[in-house]
Order: structure tokens, then C-alpha cells, then sequence
């Protein structure tokens, strides 16, 4: 019962949807992006392009949004978001693509960006 008990344990705490983002925490690491994106039914671009469905969707695809060189050469190596690349620009925006128009700093902490990840995933619905 014992080991029993202890290999659910390292189960559960080892799983990956144990590290997922929390997209309630998100909601709040969004802020950061708010003044330049949007998301939901009703997003528009603004600054930035809106951010609906991002996770999967192609790299600067959105019709009538106009891209910096920058972005669109990165679309011709990555051709989709993922979490992966995604958490990766975040990080460091202008290290991962260079020439990007997006000024934002990047999201420091992995777990902020797991979470705004999630976030995204979630108000996109
Ligand atoms: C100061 C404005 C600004 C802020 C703040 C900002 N962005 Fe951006 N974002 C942009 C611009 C401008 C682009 C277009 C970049 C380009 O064409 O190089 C962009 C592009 C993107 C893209 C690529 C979209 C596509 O269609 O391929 C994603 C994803 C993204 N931003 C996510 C975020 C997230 C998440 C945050 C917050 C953590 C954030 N951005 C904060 C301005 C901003």
C-alpha cells in the first residue's frame, strides 16, 4: 500500500500538466501585453496583431496586420507557434527575432511565461 501510495505520488508530481501554466496567474502577466494586444471574440490588432489561437497558429498571418522584415523572415524558419518558440520569444523578443517592432522587454521568469501562455490558450476560446 505504501509503495503503492508513494508511486502515485511521484505520478502526479512529476507529470507534465503538474508544470503547465496557470492561466488564472496569467490573466494578471497579461497586463504587461494588454496595451498592445488583444484577445477574445471581439480582439482587433492594435499595436500588436490580436493573439487569438496563437498556440498553432502561423507566424505573422494575420491579414491586414503589417509585420516587420524581421517577423516575417522568423515565419520562414518556424512557421507555427508553439509553446516552445513562443515562451522563447517572450523570454527575449529581440534575441529570438531579430528586428521584431515589438518593444517589450521579455518575461523573465519561466513560470510567468507558462502562465501567460495558458492564459492565452484559454481567452482564446
Ligand atoms: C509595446 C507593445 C507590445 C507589447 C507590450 C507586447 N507586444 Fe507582442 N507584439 C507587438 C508588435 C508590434 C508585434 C509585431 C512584431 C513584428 O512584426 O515584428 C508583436 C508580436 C507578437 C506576437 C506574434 C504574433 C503573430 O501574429 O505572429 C506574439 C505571439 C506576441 N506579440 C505576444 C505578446 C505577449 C504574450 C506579450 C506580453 C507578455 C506581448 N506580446 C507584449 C507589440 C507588443
Amino acid at each position: 500500500m505504501r509503495a503503492l501510495l508513494l508511486t502515485l505520488m511521484t505520478v502526479i508530481f512529476f507529470s507534465p500538466a503538474a508544470q503547465a501554466g496557470d492561466a488564472e496567474k496569467g490573466a494578471k502577466t497579461y497586463r504587461k501585453c494588454v496595451s498592445c494586444h488583444m484577445v477574445g471574440p471581439k480582439a482587433k490588432n492594435r499595436v500588436g496583431p490580436q493573439l487569438n489561437a496563437i498556440i498553432g497558429r502561423e507566424i505573422a498571418s494575420i491579414d491586414g496586420y503589417k509585420y516587420s522584415k524581421g517577423m516575417i523572415a522568423y515565419a520562414g524558419e518556424q512557421k507555427v507557434w508553439t509553446e516552445e518558440n513562443l515562451a522563447a520569444y517572450l523570454a527575449a523578443p529581440r534575441k529570438v527575432v531579430k528586428g521584431t517592432r515589438m518593444s517589450f522587454a521579455g518575461l523573465r521568469k519561466e513560470t510567468d511565461r507558462d502562465n501567460v501562455i495558458a492564459y492565452l490558450k484559454q481567452a482564446s476560446q
